[in-house]
């Protein structure tokens, strides 16, 4: 049985479109069954109207009561952060303690935490003069950008960068290690390798 994936995004969806893919070509391992956000008008959600994926939409302010009944109610093996732009509820993380993945677009733990995101994060590297960048999926848990790590991978920053070229070259590498970070841990788990 393939594992059950629902991403969750926020916004314009590249990291979703990428994993959709991936999977696509896959056949058998994983599939992309639902793709819920906290934002109606996320791109998120017409790409994955396109792909004839399942969509949803719940209030920001959820206790996660509403999340939740949605992961059960589409017998959801793993959530997958793609851009997702707000704090999973903790019992969210509860229910899918070891099950929900993230992608951080610089090598945690530096640079992550409570508001680093989108362009913060290259400028905050740029500022810090960093020679090295990169990409790591992490496992999520009650402490901000701070679960176990699955995958890390280093992207350099070149002289002359911007906060732009600088997130261009960053979501490149995301777009390639994401979906096989997930790929890994559906198979990790198929074999019974859960983190708990
Ligand atoms: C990515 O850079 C990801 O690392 C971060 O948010 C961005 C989402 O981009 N968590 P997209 O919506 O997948 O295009």
């Amino acid at each position: 049985m393939p594992s059950r994936l629902a991403v969750l995004a926020s916004g314009r969806g590249s990291n979703l479109q990428a994993i959709i893919d991936h999977f696509d070509g896959l056949g058998q391992l994983a599939r992309v069954v639902l793709v819920a956000s906290n934002r109606a008008d996320a791109p998120a959600l017409s790409k994955a109207a396109k792909a004839s994926i399942s969509t949803a939409t719940f209030i920001a302010a959820d206790d996660g009561t509403q999340l939740l009944a949605l992961l059960r109610e589409h017998r959801i093996d793993l959530v997958v952060l793609a851009g997702y732009l707000k704090r999973i509820p903790s019992s969210v993380i509860a229910a899918f303690a070891g099950r929900i993945l993230n992608v951080h677009p610089a090598l945690l733990p530096d640079f992550g935490g409570e508001g680093m995101y989108g362009s913060r994060v290259h400028e905050a590297v740029l500022a810090a003069k960093a020679e090295q960048t990169g990409v790591t999926v992490h496992l999520v848990d009650d402490d901000y950008d701070r679960g176990p790590i699955v995958a890390r991978w280093i992207v350099p920053v070149l002289p002359g960068d911007d906060p732009a070229s600088l997130a261009a070259r960053v979501l490149e590498v995301e777009h390639i290690v994401y979906p096989r970070a997930v790929e890994m841990v559906a198979a990790l788990h198929e074999h019974g390798f859960v983190v708990p």
